[in-house]
């Protein structure tokens, strides 16, 4: 039974004698609805007490009514229309948990128009439809929140829109997909081949309903649009964002990237240069002592440059239902705190005020600018010079060469670490040295981030 902190101590006469409850409508019940679900009952006096007010499910809306009534039992109503939650006059929040972009925009905007918060875990509403959305919600006077949509566990949002406020922020880089970090660390670990570590991650609840958008990158770049948002104080976008999973990785390259001291990760980065914002989701080398390489299985880790804060990094589950239950009943508890506060003086929904926001352009590919690995496969292993050096006469400054380890079935590979060099320079470069009478077969390039 929920008891007021303040009126069990000091009963104040002004007060009202019962708080009401925060009522919360939930579209979809599946592993993150049904997370919160359980989450929401056993936690429920601890929510109470921080929120000042019990927080409640009163109505939920699922496509298996059967289901549904198996997770939630008897006592909490049931729909199969979306739409009748999210306009429901008995609703003050709606909690959109069932994933994708066409019906999801429907049912958020709907909900916004009548006047009701919404707390949402989807990053690919946001990262598609997000300016839509927060401007909607801007004009109604409305929060919308999205914790769970970024690195699930991690409360990366509430660190760059609250904790580092004060910061002109420089990156954010981070592992911020759990299924291709299992899939990498599987590969890597026990040998696993792709196609068995996917399907364990997916087995185990962490991979999107369409795998694709995990191991493409699309999740990853969904998030990374959200960071880079609250970071910069730009708007969402997602088109911006230069994308590359992890299907064409080989397997040699995970072993040469740790022969020469790296591990592979999909890392997300956002980095403001002088001159724009540079946005990329790609496989990078981090160094083997970092201890961003030593972020396994479906866990994520983000790390924050601010001006004043210097590096700062956060860890947890990147993935999972309860994991992301616990980030959207943060943003319920946030939300059950608003009650009276005017829009003006909440925390913005991309961490800046709308007539604050930077328009700092994004980047062209060819204007980013890092260190590579390349893998080259070679003629024959006396190569090794002549390679080098033609390479450092197209203005791409060689660190570090090396032989791979000898692979079966694999002809001599040579391994080349580069200076940071301009990304425009070095496409040109590789597309050169394809076609270099010493080159065997198609050259490999990976970025390499000392995130220092
Ligand atoms: N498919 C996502 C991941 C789930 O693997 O990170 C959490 O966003």
């Amino acid at each position: 039974m929920y008891r007021d902190p303040v009126q069990s101590l000091e009963p104040l006469p002004s007060r009202p004698a019962a708080i009401r409850a925060l009522r919360v409508g939930m579209i979809g019940i599946g592993t993150v609805g049904s997370g919160t679900f359980r989450v929401l009952a056993r936690n429920q006096a601890e929510i109470a007490g921080r929120a000042g007010r019990p927080i409640e499910l009163v109505m939920v809306a699922a496509r298996n009514l059967v289901r549904a009534a198996a997770i939630v039992g008897a006592d909490v109503p049931l729909t199969d229309d979306p739409l009748r939650v999210a306009t429901h006059p008995d609703v003050d929040v709606v909690v959109e948990v069932a994933g994708g972009t066409g019906p999801a925009r429907e049912w958020v905007l709907a909900a916004i128009a009548h006047g009701k918060h919404v707390v949402t875990a989807n990053k690919a509403l946001l990262a598609v439809h997000g300016a839509e959305i927060f401007a909607a919600a801007r004009r109604h006077g409305v929060a919308v929140a999205y914790e769970g949509a970024v690195a699930v566990s991690i409360p990366i949002v509430k660190a760059l829109r609250e904790g580092l406020a004060a910061n002109r922020i420089e990156w954010v880089a981070g592992i911020i997909n759990g299924t291709t970090n299992f899939i990498l660390s599987k590969m890597r670990d026990e040998g696993l081949d792709f196609a068995a570590a996917l399907a364990q991650a997916q087995a185990l609840g962490y991979a999107e309903a369409d795998p694709a958008f995990d191991i493409e990158g699309i999740d990853a770049a969904h998030k990374l649009t959200l960071l880079a948002a609250n970071a910069f104080g730009t708007t969402v976008r997602l088109a911006d964002v230069q994308v590359q999973g992890i299907t064409a990785l080989e397997r040699v390259d995970v072993a040469s990237a740790e022969q020469l001291g790296y591990r592979i990760k999909l890392l997300g980065v956002a980095r403001r240069r002088e001159e724009g914002v540079e946005l990329r989701v790609q496989p990078a080398l981090v160094p083997a002592s970092h201890l961003m390489a030593h972020v396994s299985g479906s866990m994520n880790a983000v790390m924050v440059k601010g001006d004043a804060s210097g590096v700062t990094m956060y860890y947890g589950a990147g993935a999972g239902s309860e994991q992301t239950a616990s980030a959207v009943i943060a943003d319920l508890v946030d939300v059950a705190r608003l009650d009276g506060t005017h829009a003006a003086q909440r925390v913005p929904h991309l961490g800046f005020h709308a007539h604050a926001m930077s328009a700092l352009p994004a980047l062209p590919r060819a204007e980013a600018c890092g260190a590579h690995y390349l893998r080259i496969p070679v003629q024959a292993a006396s190569q090794i010079e002549a390679v080098s050096g033609w390479l450092a006469g197209q203005q791409v400054p060689v660190q570090q060469v090396a032989l791979a380890a000898a692979q079966p079935g694999m002809g001599a590979q040579l391994l080349v670490l580069t200076q940071p060099v301009r990304q425009g320079t070095m496409d040109l470069a590789l597309h050169a040295l394809q076609a270099h009478p010493s080159v065997a077969g198609k050259v490999t390039a990976l970025c390499v981030e000392a995130l220092a």
